[in-house]
């Protein structure tokens, strides 16, 4: 059976509207933030939204502020009507579909930077981006104001920075980590596999083949920089080039583990090229 056609909200006043409605209706409302060219990753999120609110809301907007001049943003895939047929299907109730114009009035003239867990790993590689998705994801928990709001952990870092924004800020709402969904050769889901050649693709599961050996190896009582060493060799070696990091880190905070620090509470994160794609990817060292 096919779902209805998914309602669309384009502004801000359509979004409170729809979701005061529900509120006042004594429902929680659920929201999954994603910028769109969707895969069965983001449904995953819809879904586990759904299981924590009587409606779900996702928004789809390809923000500008997180992409650096010379990155991808104008060829970003977007194809709305594609993500309005798979989110009704996953259980969604409403497609917040914001313009460019409506999220960044003229004179915008805010950003959310968040210091420490900001700073390292996609921090160094990408200087602006996470002020760029604290500033935008802010803005969307602000407009949307849902009880529950659900991010991937394939974007590890996002996730600790969306945590703390929260905490900082009190912004009243639950943020939930849905666990990375992989292709069965353990690739994770991403849009940005769409990037990559038919060669590419068959060498781009040694990223998490790589983190799931370095896993084994930590808990085998391999010291951390010996394992990170090896790790990034190993991608090295299968064609990834240049290797931006792969590091294990505190999984708060992301600070750099001390010498009396607990592995159960580490994760390992890696970031590295494959040709034209930059690929990212983490695992829990103890799970
Ligand atoms: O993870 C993403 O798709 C984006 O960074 C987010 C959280 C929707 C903010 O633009």
């Amino acid at each position: 059976m096919t779902a209805p056609p998914l309602p669309a909200a384009r502004t801000v006043e359509a979004l409170r509207n729809q979701v005061g409605a529900w509120k006042a209706a004594g429902l929680r409302v659920g929201f999954t933030p994603t910028m769109g060219a969707l895969h069965e990753g983001h449904l995953s999120l819809v879904r586990l939204a759904r299981t924590r609110a009587d409606r779900v809301v996702a928004s789809v907007f390809v923000n500008p502020t997180q992409f650096a001049p010379g990155e991808d943003f104008e060829a970003y895939p977007r194809d709305e009507a594609g993500d309005a047929a798979l989110l009704a299907g996953a259980g969604c109730d409403l497609l917040y579909a914001p313009t460019v114009s409506e999220m960044y009035a003229p004179g915008f003239s805010t950003t959310v930077n968040v210091a420490g867990v900001s700073e390292p790993l996609d921090g160094l590689a990408r200087p602006t981006h996470f002020a760029g998705v604290a500033t935008v994801v802010t803005k969307l928990l602000l407009q949307c104001a849902p009880h529950v709001a659900v991010f991937g952990e394939k974007d590890y870092q996002q996730l600790q920075v969306i945590r703390r924004l929260v905490a900082d800020l009190d912004i009243p709402v639950e943020v939930i980590g849905g666990p990375t969904v992989r292709a069965p050769d353990g690739l994770a889901l991403s849009s940005r596999n769409a990037y990559l050649t038919e060669t590419e693709r068959a060498v781009a599961p040694v990223l998490h083949q790589a983190l799931v050996q370095a896993t084994a190896r930590l808990r085998q009582g391999g010291s951390v920089s010996h394992v990170e060493a090896q790790a990034a060799e190993t991608l090295a070696a299968a064609g990834f080039g240049p290797v931006d990091y792969v590091e294990v880190r505190d999984a708060g905070d992301l600070t750099r583990l001390g010498p009396g620090s607990v592995l159960g509470e580490a994760r390992i994160l890696a970031a590295a090229r494959l040709g034209k794609t930059r690929l990212i990817d983490n695992l829990a060292v103890w799970s």
